[in-house]
């Protein structure tokens, strides 16, 4: 008996990575998620009582809301992102209307919180992006994608820890097409101490919105292939 409560709770436990707090600290945002083992339980229900009215109970995203699809997400990449939107590099400007809102959510959250609601989200299944823009040229986004993203989001898409590249093929297409314009501009990437978005902000500087329905078009292609194949998450 003993034992097998002792299995309900440590399958209710995922480690998040010992590796994690290094990787916050180098991005700049090491306050953002508390270290030690993610709870699940408090997890899901943080992400059903906060998350979920805007990301959906399955972490499918809303295009109403302009929420991304975050399912499947890597624990550290939400940890980091929860970070930038705290530390204002990320939706500090009313303008940015979908960025401000996760940014006002964002301030409201501590780092045991987003510890255990970023396990959560990684335990979600991803929810492979789906073509729903006209007009992309296929071939002529994997053609970019090969010479200019991949060496970062590698071959399938779905992001590298090293690079802390973030995981592209669970995004909405009008979503990752919102995030490249929003780089683009500097909207997001644009803050001096967000090295690893800055990387992003000088890769999109000279691209045109032709180009960015091109990958997404690309990507969505990727999800098709590669929604199968476990993250390399550590
Ligand atoms: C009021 C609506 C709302 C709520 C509630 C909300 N979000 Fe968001 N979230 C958004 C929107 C909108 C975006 C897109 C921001 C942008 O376009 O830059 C977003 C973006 C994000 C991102 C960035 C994803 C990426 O790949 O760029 C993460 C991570 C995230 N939210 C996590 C959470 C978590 C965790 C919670 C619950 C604790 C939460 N959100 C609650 C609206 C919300
Ligand atoms: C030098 C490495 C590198 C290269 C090359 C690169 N990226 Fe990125 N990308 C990143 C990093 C790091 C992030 C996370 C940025 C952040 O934290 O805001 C990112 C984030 C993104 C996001 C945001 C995803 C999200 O969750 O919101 C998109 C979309 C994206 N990259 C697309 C591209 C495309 C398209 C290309 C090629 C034209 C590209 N990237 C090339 C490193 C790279």
């Amino acid at each position: 008996m003993a034992r097998s409560s002792q299995h309900h709770i440590v399958g209710l436990l995922a480690l998040i990575s010992p590796a994690i707090s290094t990787l916050l600290a180098e991005e700049g945002v090491p306050e953002a998620a508390a270290t030690g083992a993610a709870d699940l339980a408090a997890g899901a229900t943080r992400y059903q009582q906060v998350c979920a009215q805007c990301h959906g109970p399955k972490g499918e995203g809303n295009f109403e809301l302009k929420s991304p699809s975050i399912a499947g997400l890597p624990d550290w990449y939400v940890a980091i992102q929860v970070g930038k939107f705290q530390r204002n590099w990320r939706g500090a400007k009313p303008e940015d209307v979908p960025g401000h809102l996760m940014h006002a959510i964002a301030q409201a959250l501590d780092p045991v919180g987003v510890r255990d609601v970023s396990g959560y989200i990684a335990s979600l299944e991803l929810i492979p992006t789906q073509l729903t823009l006209k007009g992309g040229d296929a071939e002529r986004g994997a053609e970019i994608f090969r010479e200019r993203c991949m060496e970062c989001h590698r071959y399938n898409g779905r992001g590298e820890p090293a690079f802390r590249s973030a995981q592209l093929i669970g995004l909405q297409d009008w979503y990752l097409l919102s995030q490249m314009k929003k780089f683009r501009e500097g909207a997001r990437g644009g803050h001096a101490e967000d090295v690893y978005g800055n990387k992003m902000h000088r890769i999109t500087e000279r691209m045109t919105d032709e180009s960015f329905l091109d990958i997404a078009t690309h990507i969505s292609d990727l999800a098709k292939r590669y929604a199968k194949e476990k993250p390399r998450n550590r």
